[in-house]
């Protein structure tokens, strides 16, 4: 049985893919390349030797899924597909809430129509806004400060009901910390279309000298030196908690929210300097006004996801920093392929 990954040429979907490719599954892919490239499904070829299936659709057309789902037997969906831009959500929130939360309706949809039941929707640590105290259990205060969080939170209460009306499915909603880091191989990694807006990206582009310094968002933050405290966690943990979460679904009914995180909080500064003394390079700062919407300290409380899953993140912060940098500095341009000539 076949395991379909929509958003599965992404950041998290790939090293997920690989994953899934390496014990032995068989992963089906879906995108619209929106906001990733097809030279994805080269590099993971490389990785493990075998090249998923891929299907360039846009997920909230259901006529274009159904077509996957007819043309492979697939019993689980990890469901990554979504625009993921903070700030974009500000600026476009009707784009958002259109292509968000249609796209999981219309999984679902599919889901139930070709017999799937097994579900792991990628859902958010934004989804607790600055209400939870950290470390944030799953059952802490929600509440979202931007389009981008309710999407994911409305998402999750779209499986919730569904998963009532058809008691047949199988549900994980994956809470992501901060997701940072790259496969070992650097043949795949974070390639944010422009100028990132997260922190290890950014690092990473000013040390291979496509940026010219970082600016920290604020030093005067509730925090040992001021600066925000966030849960980074490796990308290829991330892939593993889902691989977790997806025998967890084979084995259980109903829906479970799990926070997937190191239960660790790490500062920018703290960030910054580990990545300058692992990879022997200099990163550029300068201290700027805080951003809005950021919050003091955001971390994971871990129990639920080490008993559910018996599963806890193992990479520390310098094989966060030194696997970003391996990314980077062999992929300057990401995955865009310079031309040979
Ligand atoms: C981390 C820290 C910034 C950039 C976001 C999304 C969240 C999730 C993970 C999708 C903060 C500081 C950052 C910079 C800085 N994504 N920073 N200079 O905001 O914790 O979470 O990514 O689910 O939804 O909100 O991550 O990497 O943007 O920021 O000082 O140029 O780095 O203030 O303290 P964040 P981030």
């Amino acid at each position: 049985m076949a395991v379909l990954l929509t958003g599965g040429t992404g950041y998290i979907g790939a090293h997920t893919a690989v994953a899934l490719l390496e014990a032995g599954r068989e992963a089906v892919l879906a995108d619209d390349l929106s906001n990733s490239k097809a030279e994805v499904l080269e590099r993971i070829e490389k990785i493990t030797g075998k090249r998923p299936a891929f299907y360039q659709i846009d997920i909230s057309d259901g006529a274009a899924l159904s077509k996957v789902f007819e043309a492979h037997k697939i019993d689980t969906v990890i469901h990554f597909a979504g625009f993921k831009a903070v700030g974009e959500s500000v600026k476009k929130p009707l784009d958002y809430y259109k292509n968000n939360l249609n796209a999981t309706i219309e999984v679902l949809r599919a889901m139930l129509k070709y017999g799937a039941k097994n579900l792991v929707f990628s859902s958010s640590a934004t989804v607790y806004g600055p209400y939870g105290e950290s470390p944030l259990k799953e059952d802490a205060p929600t509440g979202c400060i931007n389009p981008y969080g309710w999407t994911k939170w409305m998402s999750e209460q779209i499986i919730r009901d569904a998963a009532k009306a058809h008691p047949e499915l199988s549900c994980v909603l994956l809470r992501y910390f901060n997701p940072v880091g790259a496969h070992p191989s650097g043949l795949i990694g974070e390639d944010p279309n422009g100028i990132p807006n997260n922190l290890m990206p950014y690092i990473s582009q000013v040390a291979v000298g496509k940026l010219d310094h970082l600016t920290v968002y604020g030093d005067d933050y509730n925090t040992p030196d001021g600066t925000g405290v966030r849960d980074y966690i490796h990308v290829s943990d991330l892939a593993q908690g889902h691989l977790a979460a997806v025998s967890y679904c084979e084995r259980h009914a109903g829906v479970e929210a799990v926070n997937l995180g190191t239960g660790r909080g790490i500062s920018v500064l703290e960030l910054l300097r580990a990545f300058e003394r692992v990879n022997g390079v200099k990163v550029p700062f300068e201290i700027g006004p805080r951003r809005a919407g950021d919050v003091d300290e955001c971390f994971a409380d871990t129990q639920k996801a080490a008993s559910l899953f018996n599963w806890r993140a193992t990479r520390t912060a310098e094989d966060m920093c030194r696997d970003a940098w391996n990314w980077q500095s062999k992929n300057p341009r990401g995955y865009e392929i310079t031309s040979k000539a």
